[in-house]
C-alpha cells in the first residue's frame, strides 16, 4: 500500500510540471464540464454563463443608477443576437438597442415594446425607417441625408416618430481601429465641431412629425480607459447646453453609447462599471447644471454583459509540427469566432483535457485561408486529437458575427442557467446550408 502511494507520489510530482500553471477552471466552468457539453451537444460550441450575463447587467445598472438620478440601459443586440441571451436581458430590465430590421424584429417578438427599443444604423433603407415607425421605435439619425429620408416616410405615413441624433464628437477611444467610431474620419454620426448637429435639431424642429427625444454618441468599443468616455461626457453635454440656448430644445435622454471594455488577457485590471459610472455621473451633472432640466442618462453596452460569459469550445483535429512552428488543428475557425483576424484580437486558450508535454503552439482554424489563426505563441500542453480546446471571452461579436464560410455548420450554442445547461441554438445541418439557394433546373 506504502508503495503504491508512493509511486503516486512520484508520479504525481513528474507530471507536475505539465500540470502546473494550467487552470482547471474557467469562469465558473470547470474544464470536465466543459467537456461535458462538448461530448453532450458535439463541437464547435458556445456555451454562455447565463448567470454571469445577468448579474453583470445588475451591477452595471446599479453602478449608474447610484451616480446618476435617472438611467436607462440598453442592450447593444449586435453583440449577441441569441434569443435567449436577448429575452435573458429583456427579463433583466434591459431595452433594446438595434441595428437593422432583423434586430428590432427580434425585440419585438420577444415582448421589448416599440418605446424601448433604439433604430441606429448609420444606413437605413426606407423600409426599414417605415417599419421603425408603424413600430414606435426610437430612431437615431446619423446624417442630414437619414433625416430627409425618414421625413419623407413620416410625411407619407402621416405618423409621429420619436427621435434622437447620433453625433460625432471626435473622441479618440484608445482602441483597435476597426471598432473606433467617435473620431472624425469615421462614417458614424454627424459632426459636432462643424455645427451641422444644430442644422440638424434644427430641420428636424421644421417637420411636426418628429418628436425630438435625444441625443447619442457611441464613441467605440472594448475601451479600457475612463478619459475617452469623460471627454465624450463634456463633449455631448456642450451639444446638449448649446440645443437648449440656441434652439430652446430640452432633450428626454442623452445616450452615451456602449464601448466598455473587458479583460482579454491575463493581467490586464478591467475597467469597472463603478469607476466609469463615478466619475461620468459626476461630470455629467457638473456640466449640465446649469441646464435647467434632468435629461435621462442611457447607456447601451453589448460586450460588457456578455462578452466573457460565452466560451468557444472546439475539438483538436491533429497537432502539426514544421521546423517553424507547432500548430493545433481545431474543427472550428475564423468563420466562428472573427475577432483575432478582423481586430487582431486576442483570446485566452485552454487545452480542456490535454496532459501532454507543453509546447508553444498556433491555434490553427479548418478555413482555407493562411489569416485563420485563432491565436499564436501559446503555452499549452500538447492535446492528442479528438481532446478539446477553449476560447475564452467569446461571448460578444462571437457567434453574432459567425458566417457559413467553407460551408461548415453555425455552432450550436449552449446556455448554462442555475446549473442547468440548455440548447439556444441547434447545430446547422446539411438543409440549412443550401437553403434559400436554387439549382436551375437546365444545370441538374
Ligand atoms: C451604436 C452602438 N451602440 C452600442 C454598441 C455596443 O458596444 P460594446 O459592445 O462595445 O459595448 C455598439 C457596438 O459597436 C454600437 O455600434
Amino acid at each position: 500500500m506504502r508503495t503504491l502511494t508512493l509511486v503516486t507520489t512520484i508520479l504525481a510530482l513528474v507530471a507536475l510540471p505539465v500540470k502546473a500553471g494550467q487552470p482547471t477552471r474557467t469562469g465558473r466552468f470547470s474544464h470536465d464540464q466543459l467537456v461535458r457539453y462538448a461530448e453532450k451537444y458535439g463541437t464547435p460550441l458556445y456555451v454562455y454563463d447565463g448567470d454571469l450575463i445577468e448579474m453583470k447587467f445588475h451591477r452595471f445598472r446599479s453602478a449608474f443608477a447610484a451616480a446618476y438620478p435617472k438611467v436607462k440601459i440598453y442592450y447593444a443586440l449586435k453583440a449577441n443576437t441569441n434569443l435567449s441571451i436577448v429575452a435573458l436581458l429583456r427579463k433583466a430590465g434591459a431595452a433594446a438597442e438595434c441595428i437593422s430590421l432583423g434586430e428590432i424584429r427580434i425585440a419585438l417578438g420577444l415582448g421589448f415594446p416599440g418605446q424601448d427599443i433604439l433604430f441606429t444604423s448609420s444606413s437605413k433603407s426606407p423600409d426599414e425607417l417605415a417599419f421603425a415607425v408603424e413600430n414606435g421605435v426610437t430612431v437615431n439619425l446619423d446624417s442630414m441625408g437619414d433625416l430627409e429620408n425618414l421625413i419623407a416616410v413620416v410625411e407619407r405615413l402621416q405618423k409621429k416618430v420619436p427621435i434622437s441624433f447620433r453625433i460625432n464628437p471626435d473622441v479618440d477611444p484608445k482602441t483597435h481601429r476597426h471598432i473606433a467610431t467617435g473620431h472624425k474620419f469615421s462614417k458614424f454620426g454627424i459632426l459636432i465641431a462643424h455645427d451641422e448637429f444644430i442644422a440638424a435639431y434644427r430641420r428636424a424642429l421644421q417637420c411636426p412629425w418628429l418628436e425630438i427625444k435625444g441625443i447619442q454618441s457611441h464613441i467605440g468599443s472594448q475601451i479600457m480607459q475612463l478619459e475617452p468616455f469623460i471627454r465624450n461626457v463634456e463633449l455631448v453635454s456642450l451639444a446638449v447646453r448649446r440645443l437648449k440656448k440656441e434652439l430652446g430644445i430640452e432633450l428626454e435622454f442623452i445616450d452615451l453609447g456602449g464601448g466598455l471594455g473587458i479583460p482579454y488577457q491575463d493581467g490586464v485590471a478591467p475597467l469597472t462599471p463603478r469607476t466609469v459610472a463615478a466619475e461620468v455621473g459626476r461630470r455629467l451633472k457638473t456640466e449640465l447644471a446649469d441646464l435647467g432640466y434632468l435629461p435621462t442618462l442611457v447607456l447601451e453596452p453589448g460586450r460588457y454583459f456578455v462578452g466573457d460569459s460565452g466560451i468557444l469550445v472546439a475539438r483538436v483535429n491533429s497537432v502539426k509540427h514544421t521546423p517553424y512552428r507547432h500548430f493545433i488543428n481545431v474543427n472550428t475557425g475564423f468563420n466562428h469566432l472573427i475577432r483575432p483576424l478582423l481586430y487582431e484580437a486576442y483570446h485566452r486558450v485552454r487545452v480542456l483535457n490535454g496532459t501532454g508535454k507543453l509546447g508553444l503552439f498556433d491555434l490553427a482554424g479548418n478555413i482555407c485561408e493562411t489569416g485563420d489563426i485563432l491565436a499564436q505563441d501559446r503555452l499549452l500542453p500538447t492535446p492528442r486529437p479528438g481532446d478539446y480546446v477553449a476560447f475564452l471571452d467569446a461571448g460578444a461579436y462571437g457567434a453574432s458575427m459567425a458566417s457559413p464560410y467553407n460551408s461548415f455548420f453555425m455552432p450550436a450554442e449552449v446556455l448554462v442557467r442555475h446549473g442547468r445547461d440548455s440548447l439556444i441554438r441547434s447545430r446547422q445541418t446539411m438543409d440549412d446550408l443550401t437553403r434559400n439557394q436554387i439549382l436551375l433546373d437546365e444545370l441538374r
